[in-house]
């Protein structure tokens, strides 16, 4: 299996990541180190997870040169004014205790009115004006790719219909056995656009569904993997960056342990996840109080 992949820019992105969203201030430090020492490079988290201060003091603890990691942020929905995307970006820097990030994304497609969760229909309709300020960041240095999160076709190709000068690097999405987005996948490859997986074992909600399904349990029991290894590992050979979180260190150390499973099995497991009707884990319209579903087609 790949250990990296290729961005447009050259750079080379560590196929699997420290997740850190749901990972609480207090343990989320701990799990940082455990990862460090196991052999994590690239973590992925965000300004809205609240925890980058401690993910900042984690890494300078730890002493891994700043070169040898990738680390990579958000830009969270209330900042999608142009005029606010650089101090978002300054606070998540400052936090994280870093010059750069390597790679920072547009959290969600969806725009929030200054300090609200209002939705803000114009630069929801048209992120172009936010993505512009994206692309200045990387003429600046302050980030050496951007992407985004959250993204549906019809919605990349919104995006993409404008003269961009940086073609978003990735697009980071819900992918695990629930939600495993063939079309999405398919198509995304097709157009060289990375997708990374989030959620990939199903969230804490689906967790347990997720290890103790029968095809896992075989598939991990005649490789000698456990259920985790062989989910994350069938991630990487479906071509995607995975971001698994634990915050445990025994599960943190397993993770980080993926190998090709023999096509046979791969197969199985596609399969099995890809012939049952699809289930979101993760879906905050609802709570945002949209009008409309953020994965359907919109505009
Ligand atoms: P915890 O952080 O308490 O260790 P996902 O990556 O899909 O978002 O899933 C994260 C959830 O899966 C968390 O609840 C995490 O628990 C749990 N988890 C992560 N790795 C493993 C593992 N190897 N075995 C069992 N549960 C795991």
């Amino acid at each position: 299996l790949p250990s990296h992949y290729a961005l447009p820019s050259g750079d080379k992105i560590p196929a699997v990541a420290l997740g850190v969203w749901q990972a609480g201030k207090g343990e989320v430090g701990a799990a940082l180190k455990t990862a460090l020492d196991t052999g994590y490079r690239h973590i992925d988290g965000a300004w809205i997870y609240g925890n980058e201060a401690e993910v900042g003091e984690a890494i300078k603890a730890s002493g891994v040169p700043r070169e040898e990691l990738w680390l990579t942020s958000k830009l969270w929905n209330t900042f999608h004014a142009p005029e606010d995307v650089e101090s978002a970006l300054d606070d998540t820097l400052s936090k994280l205790d870093t010059e750069y990030l390597d790679l920072y994304l547009m959290h969600w497609p969806i725009a929030f009115k200054k300090g609200t969760t209002e939705l803000d229909e114009t630069l929801t309709a048209n992120p172009y004006p936010t993505w512009q300020k994206l692309e200045e960041m990387v003429e600046k240095g302050k980030v050496r790719n951007i992407g985004i999160s959250n993204f549906n076709i019809p919605r990349v190709q919104n995006l993409t219909a404008n003269a961009l000068k940086v073609q978003p690097a990735v697009n980071q999405v819900e992918l695990n056995f629930w939600n495993p987005q063939p079309e999405l996948l398919a198509w995304s490859k097709a157009h060289g656009l990375l997708l990374e997986a989030y959620s990939p074992l199903g969230s804490s909600k689906q967790v347990k569904e997720t290890l103790d399904l029968p095809v896992v349990q075989t598939i991990a029991k005649q490789l000698g993997i456990t259920p985790a290894q062989a989910i994350i590992s069938w991630h990487v050979q479906r071509g995607t960056i995975v971001l698994p979180k634990s915050v445990t260190p025994s599960r943190v150390q397993e993770n980080f342990h993926v190998q090709a499973l023999p096509d046979d099995l791969f197969e199985e497991l596609e399969k099995a996840a890809t012939s049952h009707s699809p289930q979101r884990v993760v879906n905050p319209s609802k709570n945002w109080k949209l009008s409309f579903d953020v994965f359907d087609d919109y505009p």
